[in-house]
This record gives C-alpha cells, sequence and structure tokens, in this order.
C-alpha cells in the first residue's frame, strides 16, 4: 500500500536547486536553437513538470509535442517501449530535441531515437532531467543533463512510483519504512 504513513522522501535535490539548473539549461538550449526550425517532443508521463518548466524559460521558436510511452510496471523495466500515443507534429527537416524525465536503461531513448529519425529529422538531440548513467544498457546520446544520479530509485519532479509521488516539487529517494 502507498501512503504517506508507510514512505518518506529523502531530498535529494530542492526545489530551487532544480529551478536554477532549469534555468541555466534553457538558456544553453536557446543558444544552441537560435534560428533553427526547433520541435521539442516531451515523453510522457514522466516529463510533464520538466517539461513545463523547460520551454517556460526558453526564448526561442518552438513547436511542442507529445509521445505517451511505457516501458515500466512498478519499480521495474520491462525492457520494452510501447508507443501508447504517438506525436503529430511534423518532425522531418526540423530540429527535434527529446525531453525526457530520466535516463535509466537508456532502452527508452535508444528507441524514440530509432523511431523518430525514420522521419528524416534534421536533427535529433536528447535532453534529461536525471541521467542515471550507471545503469545504462544502451549507449545512447545525452545532450543535455540537469544532474546524475546514482543507481536510486528516484522519485518527484514527474517521476513516480507506481503512478504516485509525480507532484512532488523536488525529487528524492523513497524509503518504506512501515509495509
Ligand atoms: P529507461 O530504462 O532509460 O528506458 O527508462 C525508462 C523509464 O523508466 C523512464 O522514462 C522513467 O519513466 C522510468 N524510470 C527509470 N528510472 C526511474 C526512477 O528512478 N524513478 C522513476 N522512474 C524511473
Ligand atoms: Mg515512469
Amino acid at each position: 500500500m502507498i501512503n504517506k504513513e508507510n514512505y518518506t522522501v529523502e531530498i535529494l535535490f530542492p526545489e530551487r536547486q532544480i529551478q536554477k539548473r532549469i534555468f541555466a539549461i534553457s538558456s544553453q538550449i536557446s543558444k544552441d536553437y537560435e534560428n533553427k526550425d526547433l520541435v521539442v517532443v516531451a515523453v510522457l508521463n514522466g516529463s510533464f513538470i520538466f517539461c513545463a518548466d523547460l520551454v517556460r524559460n526558453l526564448d526561442v521558436r518552438c513547436a511542442i509535442d507529445f509521445i505517451r510511452v511505457s516501458s515500466y510496471s512498478g519499480g521495474q523495466s520491462s525492457g520494452r517501449v510501447k508507443v501508447i500515443s504517438d506525436f503529430k507534429e511534423e518532425s522531418r527537416g526540423k530540429d527535434v530535441l527529446i525531453v525526457e524525465d530520466i535516463a535509466d536503461s537508456g532502452v527508452t531513448l535508444d528507441f524514440l531515437i530509432g523511431k523518430i529519425s525514420a522521419n528524416k529529422p534534421k536533427s535529433i538531440k536528447t535532453c534529461v532531467f536525471l541521467d542515471k548513467k550507471c545503469a545504462r544498457q544502451k549507449d545512447v546520446p545525452i545532450d543535455y543533463s540537469c544532474f546524475e544520479i546514482g543507481n536510486d530509485f528516484i522519485v518527484g519532479y514527474g517521476l513516480d512510483y507506481s503512478g504516485f509521488f509525480r507532484q512532488l516539487p523536488y525529487v528524492g529517494r523513497i524509503k518504506e519504512f512501515n509495509k
């Protein structure tokens, strides 16, 4: 059972630190995409909060669309990626930036890069909120990342445990103390 009494979240990155880092990453992206044809593809569900903060700090023109995929159930990877709802924005000849909550095994990003490349975009880059480098199974390029983390299961700021904890304005490690 998931409820407040059973779990505590040990804060890893507080809200202010996250916002500061996002401002820096957004500024870099704005520089890199000046006079380009940017299409942001946010990967749902996990990136909804990160992407919303990121794009609100961008000062370049961009189209924003969403792709909904699933690869995890509960705390465990199934190793397979399923597209539940595809994005509709034209990506051919455009500069696509995939925005993801976390690069863990890399399976999701590897799949998405392959899928979007087939549409022949002009360029394709990745932007992740968290980079769990030590858990990587697929060698995927990460072009922008806010924070690198260790091999812990993280919740908050869009990241969930079984659908919960996404709304936390900070990220942290989950601690279960009373089943
Ligand atoms: P992948 O293993 O890189 O394919 O990551 C797949 C997805 O698993 C991510 O988009 C996240 O939604 C989810 N995920 C991976 N690690 C964590 C975590 O520590 N907390 C919450 N979700 C995670
Ligand atoms: Mg998830």
